[in-house]
Order: structure tokens, then C-alpha cells, then sequence
């Protein structure tokens, strides 16, 4: 399936479950138009429609890219966002929607990160990087800060200090330093980006789907809450994963010595 939303492209790859949305604002770097978040959070919900009436789980992971390859995304469109918040606003945004999404989020980046696109990328579960890929919040060349919650995110993963340094100077850094500070998960040569990326979505798509939702669930709660509340809330969801056909079935290869067939049942 390819479908072409006025500035989103969406893919589904039935085989492996996996969805994927291409930022198509090259002209513009993928700038965050008003239309191109309504459109990420319109793919996401044209793709978590494979899971509707369908016997187990069908979508296993979203990739979301940029075209042009020169950007994932540039950040807000600066022509379009004088006045307006970044997510603040009360319907729910393109961020809040790829944390709560079900299935696993992955950002595939290559080229520039900036700002609310960085946000974005933040707002994603993984984020493998292709070397020549740099990032960056340019907010305070504007007068403005991350709206989104950039600061937090980078407080939280690499400590106040690398967060005030990228948010108070604007500089944008490399993949490789965004690896140091645990910013990205993977970075990868340009030229073997594709199908590294590409691999390490297979094999995510292939895990047991319920479990991978859950862990997300889980870490996330880890995230925001205190170490007693997040492991009460981990119990209870390992005690629902027990209760699963795909734990039965990964028992079920262990013993046999063979690949498990997982259903998301
Ligand atoms: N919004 C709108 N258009 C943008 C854009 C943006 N954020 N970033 C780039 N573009 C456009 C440029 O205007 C240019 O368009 P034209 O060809 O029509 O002139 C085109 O994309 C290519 O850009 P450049 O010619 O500038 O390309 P470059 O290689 O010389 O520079 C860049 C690339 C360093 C990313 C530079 O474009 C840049 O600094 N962009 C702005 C980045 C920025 O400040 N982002 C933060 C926005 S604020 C935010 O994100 C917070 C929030 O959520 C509210």
C-alpha cells in the first residue's frame, strides 16, 4: 500500500508489518507545517487501521523519514509559526500522538534535525542516525525555546548540561556526538544507511508485538513516574504477556529449538 497524503507519504510493507511515513516538504527541509503535522498523526492513524478486526497484531513498527535527503526535518516552518505554540495546543499533537502510539516508532535520520524536528525525533522510540546527519535546537536564534518538551527530553537523557548547551547556543552537533551523549540509538555510514536501517526494523518487527508494546508502555511509565509505581505497572503487564499465545510460542521454540512464530495474540 502507498498512499499520498498532501504532504505525507505513507507505505505499508506487508510482509514484515512495517509502516512508513515520509516528511515530503523537501522544497522546505521537511519544515513542520500546520498541514504536515496533521498529516503524520493521519498516516499514523491510516496505519494502526491494519490492526483493525485483524487476527493478532499486523502493523509491527512505523518508520518515519523525511524526503529530499538533505533533512529528516528542519523544525517548525518558520513562516508559519509566528503565534502559534509548539504542541501546546489542547488537541492532542504529532508528538504526543508517536509517544502513545502502539506499535514501536523508530525515526530514520538523515541530514538535519532541528527544533521541532528534533522534538519529533525525541518523541520517537529509536533513532538511528546516518553519519552526516546533524542536530540541533536553533530556538534561541528566534527568541523562542523547544516548545515540545525538547529541553526535557535532552535533560533527562544527557543531563542538564548538554541540554542547556544545545538549547542556550543553538550549535547544531553531529551524529557522533548525539551518539556520546545517548541522544541517538545507532549511527550508521551513509552508504550502508538503508539497509542497516532496514535490518535493525526487521528484526524489531519480528519480536513478539504484544511484548515490544508493553516494554514501550513500560519505559516510558519508567520515564515519569517513581521506581515503586513503575514496577507495580510492570508486574501487572508481565502477568497479562503471560497470559499470551506468543509468550506460549516462544516457549514453545525455545524447547523445540527452533524460530518462534509470533501473532501479537
Ligand atoms: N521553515 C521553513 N522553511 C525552511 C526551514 C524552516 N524551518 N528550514 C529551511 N527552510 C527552507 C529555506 O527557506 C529554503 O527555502 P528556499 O529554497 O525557498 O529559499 C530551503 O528550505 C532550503 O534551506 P536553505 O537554503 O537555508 O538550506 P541550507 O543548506 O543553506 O541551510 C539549514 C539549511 C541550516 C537547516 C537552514 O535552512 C536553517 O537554519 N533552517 C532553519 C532551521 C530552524 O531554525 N529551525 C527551527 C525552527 S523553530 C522550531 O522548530 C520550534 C518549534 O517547533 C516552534
Amino acid at each position: 500500500m502507498v498512499e499520498s497524503l498532501e504532504t505525507v507519504l505513507v507505505e505499508y510493507d506487508e510482509d514484515r508489518g512495517v509502516g512508513t511515513l515520509t516528511m515530503n516538504r523537501p522544497d522546505a527541509l521537511n519544515a513542520l507545517s500546520a498541514q504536515l503535522r496533521d498529516d503524520i498523526v493521519a498516516g499514523l492513524e491510516r496505519l494502526e487501521e491494519r490492526n483493525d478486526g485483524a487476527d493478532g497484531v499486523e502493523l509491527r513498527a512505523v518508520v518515519l523519514e523525511g524526503a529530499g535527503g538533505k533533512a529528516f526535518c528542519a523544525g517548525a516552518d518558520i513562516g508559519g509559526f509566528c503565534g502559534e505554540s509548539s504542541g501546546g495546543s489542547s488537541a492532542r499533537s504529532h508528538y504526543d500522538f508517536i509517544r502513545d502510539f502502539p506499535a514501536p516508532v523508530v525515526a530514520k535520520v538523515d541530514g538535519y534535525c532541528l527544533g521541532g524536528g528534533f522534538e519529533t525525533a525525541l518523541a520517537c522510540d529509536f533513532r538511528l542516525a546516518s553519519e552526516s546527519s546533524t542536530f540541533g535546537f536553533p530556538e534561541v536564534t528566534l527568541g523562542i525555546l523547544p516548545g515540545a518538551g525538547g529541553v526535557q527530553d535532552v535533560t533527562k537523557i544527557a543531563g542538564p548540561a548538554v541540554a542547556k548547551e544545545l538549547a542556550m547556543t543553538g550549535e547544531h552537533i553531529s551524529a557522533a556526538r548525539a551518539d556520546e551523549e545517548g541522544l541517538v540509538n545507532r549511527v550508521y555510514a551513509d552508504d550502508e544507511f538503508d539497509a542497516e536501517v532496514d535490518d535493525f526494523v526487521t528484526d524489531l518487527a519480528g519480536q513478539a508485538p504484544l511484548a515490544v508494546q508493553a516494554i514501550k508502555r513500560s519505559a516510558d511509565m519508567a520515564v515519569n513516574s517513581g521506581l515503586e509505581e513503575g514496577i507495580a505497572y510492570d508486574r501487572s503487564l508481565f502477568q497479562e504477556l503471560l497470559r499470551t499465545e506468543d509468550h506460549a510460542e516462544g516457549a514453545a521454540a525455545f524447547s523445540e529449538d527452533r524460530e518462534p512464530e509470533f501473532e501479537g495474540k
